[in-house]
């Protein structure tokens, strides 16, 4: 990557959170949400992008975070002027980060460069560590790690500085990596702070009813890779799901004070989540644009249609980090499976979906003028490809051109949850970072992409009544669940039901 740098001058207006106002609209004492379902972007309130990003300060999880493994855990990383920073991780042995396992305690440096030539809208950063250290919350947690590490040769000098397991100290704390006494022990166990190669930090006003619009900043750093033995090495291109200021976070946020008192021996135990059963049916849109690794940005917008278990979807691709800038829409199909209990990632589901049809709309020159000169057979057959004209390339097996290809199979991993402000979530299976698809048993996710969220419950299935709300999606005071997603906070995704092999 040349090293040249960019000026920093200028603040990005993106579009972000939705005011609730453009949401919906009363017709005939119903609520209707159509609009913001089919256009998840336009009527939001800007976000902005700050840039160079402005790090100093406290920034937690809001939730619990699951990254492929699966991993559990909880992050609070406070950074100090002019380039110092202190992150703790907080590992857990559940799913709802109640059972803390271990805490990392990190200390280093940190240094914003330039803006990313790769991923647009995003600053590169060096950082270097100072000192790692852990604390273990039972004597299974340390044995657990001792036995990570005991699995490389590198793994066993460290393992050996462990404590045996019968002598578990509860509150002592572990060196693993000590830039003075040149330890480290991180690689052995396949620890890296990479994510902080990568920041992005955004601001936008979270709706209140009855009060003044709250400010909500948040902090996206780069994505973990989905293969262990990749982590090292790989250089984020995506993001995680954002922290959130402790200072400035959506509101309610349960996890998020819990989080901003707690530190290495005091880890914080979040309150149990409301699960909700995997009822898909319904439409479900992206809260906002969407980065995935490589690169692409987009929206997405499903409908599921629980009876005879077919889905559609539209995939809006755009070339910047507003989505604004169209370049083209796919449009997919298929059914999927009865949904059974994941063996490996606790109260999520594993479904598999097919593709089986597609259809393609170019919305720009450029992406226009690549399926005109492209071979006919190979995506759509013989025809005109005109700017904004759909065309439907299941008869060609999909388009190899757009990497799409007909049928496909993936296996899927999906959990539904309720957040603090009863919004429907729906948690789809992180893509391999490789740009693969999970196309086998084996390739399954163990992890999540950020949410998408329900727009349109009613639009489930009109013939039947309505299966019955579960309890707690109680709407708050004046709006359905579009209204309250308007308060939700703005998150890039990376792409769920990727289909999609990029050439
Ligand atoms: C690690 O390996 C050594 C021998 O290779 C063994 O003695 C020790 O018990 C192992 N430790 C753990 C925690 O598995
Ligand atoms: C499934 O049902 C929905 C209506 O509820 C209908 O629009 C859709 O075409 C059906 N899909 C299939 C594949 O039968």
């Amino acid at each position: 990557m040349p090293a040249a740098m960019l000026p920093y001058a200028c603040v990005l207006v993106l579009l972000g959170a939705r005011t609730a106002e453009a949401a919906g609209t009363v017709r005939a004492g119903r609520l209707h949400w159509e609009p913001h379902c089919q256009q998840p972007l336009p009527h939001r309130a800007p976000v902005t992008a700050l840039l160079p990003p402005r790090l100093e300060g406290p920034w937690t999880s809001t939730g619990c975070e699951v990254r492929p493994g699966p991993e559990f855990l909880t992050r609070f990383y406070t950074f100090y002027r002019p380039h110092l920073f202190r992150a703790h991780q907080f590992y857990y042995a559940d799913p709802s980060c109640r059972e803390p396992a271990h805490s990392l305690l990190i200390k280093g440096k940190l240094r914003l460069r330039r803006a990313s030539w790769v991923t647009r809208g995003a600053t590169e950063a060096d950082y270097q560590l100072h000192k790692v250290g852990v604390v273990f919350h039972s004597r299974r947690a340390l044995l657990q790690l001792a036995r990570r590490l005991n699995q490389t040769r590198a793994g066993r000098a460290c393992a050996r500085q462990l404590p045996p397991a019968r002598a578990w100290l509860p509150g002592a704390l572990y060196e693993l990596l000590s830039a003075r006494a040149e330890r480290d022990c991180t690689a052995a166990l396949g620890f890296s702070m990479h994510e902080l190669s990568l920041v992005r930090v955004q601001r936008h006003l979270q709706p209140q009813p009855r009060a003044r619009p709250q400010l909500v900043e948040e902090l996206y750093l780069g994505d973990i890779h989905t293969e262990r033995a990749e982590r090292r090495h790989y250089r984020p291109t995506g993001y995680q799901r954002p922290l959130q200021s402790a200072l400035h976070h959506a509101r309610p946020c349960p996890a998020c004070g819990l989080i901003a008192r707690s530190d290495e021996h005091h880890p914080p135990v979040l309150p149990p989540p409301v699960a909700l059963p995997l009822r898909l049916g319904g439409r479900w849109v992206s809260p906002g644009c969407e980065v995935r690794p490589a690169v692409l940005f987009l929206t997405r917008l499903f409908t599921f249609h629980g009876h005879n278990r077919s889905w559609e979807g539209y995939y809006h691709h755009f070339s910047d980090p507003a989505c604004q800038q169209p370049t083209f829409t796919i449009y997919a199909a298929g059914h999927y499976t009865r949904g059974t209990p994941s063996a490996k990632v606790r109260g999520a589901t594993d479904l598999v979906f097919q593709v089986t049809r597609a259809h393609v709309t170019p919305m720009d020159q450029v992406t226009t003028a690549m399926l005109s000169f492209s071979e006919p057979s190979s995506c759509g057959g013989p025809g005109a490809w005109s700017l904004g004209t759909e065309r439907d390339v299941t008869a060609t097996n999909g388009c190899l051109p757009l990497g799409i290809r007909l049928p496909h199979v993936e296996y899927e991993l999906f959990k539904m949850e309720q957040d603090p402000l009863g919004q429907s979530l729906l948690f789809i299976g992180q893509r391999p970072t490789d740009g693969s698809s999970p196309d086998t048993p084996q390739k399954r996710p163990t992890s999540y992409q950020a949410p998408l969220v329900l727009c349109d419950a009613e639009a489930r299935d009109f013939s039947r009544p309505p299966p019955p709300r579960p309890q707690l999606q109680k709407p708050l005071s004046g709006g359905g669940p579009c209204r309250r997603g308007a308060t939700l906070p703005f998150l890039l995704l990376v792409l769920g039901l990727a289909f999609l092999e990029r050439l």
